[in-house]
């Protein structure tokens, strides 16, 4: 078989992981090594890196990587809505298929991105873009299929839930811990988007997508960050016999549809107090969790590390190795983002 021509957009937390695994094959899945990593674009030719591989494939212009004959699958993992967005378009376009963690374009463009690649006949998966290493994209496309899913809920921002685990349990001030989950990598490059809700608010919005079939307008989804929290909160909230944990939350409504195709939404992002007895209580550190109701299922929990480095490489390869497998079996094209594009009317209210 010939190997698959990997290009990367970014070399930062999640691309240094996704280079790692693809550059280090042995006692992984046998398709890791048939990838190869033909190009990976930067911004700083110079930083050090906590990565071996030659200087050689690194350019500071994505366009080389999008027009590369030799890449099949490119890999947007650089952040931020544009020159992000742009750059994927151009990729599918140019007739790859693209892996992307970036919630932030996928919840605001995800439907123009679908229908991109539905033109082109490529692929374009996002396991990483939610709950970091943990599957939650595919079985919400996939393994729950056969369910009404009524309600999706969770905590599904690590860097919060890594610093309100902190101030809780250890009594670090809030600053202080943020520092931390910037060096540790899980925090956005603006950790305002983490602290604001804002992350969390785009990750919500994609689940409710998969889970109820229709595009959310991400605009409308109510979302108070933990920003606003004091130390005073926490030690308040412990006393009460409650954790506090930034949710997101996604349900069918009681209230009556407006029009025959427009059906009820609620979604929100929201710090809550969870009492201590409750199972969201004792998800901890960067860990997310995320509780899928519906018919018949009853009660679904997805448990993981929700941001890093590793964690997250470890979805996007799975994407990678998805798209790999797919196209060396030519088997039929069922892992594009089809549920984004069957909006059927869901409004979001709250
Ligand atoms: P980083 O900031 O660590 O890395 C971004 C990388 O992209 C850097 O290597 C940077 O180059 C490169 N880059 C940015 N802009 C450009 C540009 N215009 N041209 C070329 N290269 C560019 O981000 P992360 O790895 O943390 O995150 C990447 C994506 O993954 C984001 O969408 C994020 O939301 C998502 N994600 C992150 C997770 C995490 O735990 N960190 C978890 C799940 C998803 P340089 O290094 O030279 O500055
Ligand atoms: N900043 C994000 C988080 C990264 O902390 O959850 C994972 O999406």
């Amino acid at each position: 078989m010939k190997k698959v021509g990997i290009g990367l957009l970014g070399l930062g937390t999640v691309g240094q992981g996704v280079a790692n695994i693809i550059s280090q094959p042995k006692d992984r899945h046998p398709l890791v090594g048939e990838l190869e990593l033909v190009s990976v674009a930067v911004r700083n030719l110079k930083k050090k890196r906590d990565v071996s591989i030659p200087d050689s494939i690194l350019t500071t212009n994505p366009t080389e990587i999008i027009n590369n004959p030799n890449i099949q699958i490119v890999v947007e993992v650089m952040g931020g809505i544009e020159p992000a967005r742009s750059l994927i378009i151009q990729a599918i376009r140019a007739g790859k298929s693209v892996v992307t963690a970036n919630k932030a374009v996928i919840a605001r463009h995800g439907e123009e991105i679908s229908n991109e690649a539905k033109a082109a006949g490529v692929y374009v998966l996002i396991e990483a873009a939610v709950g970091g290493g943990i599957p939650i994209i595919e079985p919400l496309k996939q393994s729950l299929g056969g369910n009404q899913i009524t309600k999706v809920s969770g905590i599904i921002n690590g860097t919060t839930n890594y610093i309100l685990s902190r101030m809780d349990k250890e009594g670090v001030n809030y600053a202080e811990v943020l520092k931390d989950a910037q060096i540790l990598g899980y925090a956005e490059s603006d950790p305002a988007a983490d602290v604001e809700g804002s992350d969390a608010a785009d990750k919500i919005a994609i689940l409710s997508g998969l889970a109820f079939g229709g595009a959310i307008n991400r605009a409308n989804i109510p979302t108070t960050g933990i920003n606003l929290l004091e130390d005073i909160d926490v030690n308040y909230a412990r006393k009460l016999g409650y954790g506090i944990k930034l949710l997101a939350i996604s349900e069918k409504g009681e209230t009556q549809p407006t029009s025959e195709d427009s059906q009820p939404l609620s979604v929100w992002v929201e710090p809550t107090l969870v009492p201590e007895d409750n199972p969201l209580a004792g998800v901890n550190g960067v860990n997310n969790a995320i509780l899928v109701e519906g018919n018949p299922i009853g009660q679904v929990m997805f448990f993981g590390p929700g941001a890093g480095s590793g964690p997250t490489a470890s979805a996007v390869v799975a994407d990678i190795l998805n798209i790999a497998g797919i196209q060396s079996m030519s088997e039929d094209k069922i892992f594009n983002l089809d549920p984004l594009l069957s909006a059927k009317g869901w409004r979001s209210c709250h």
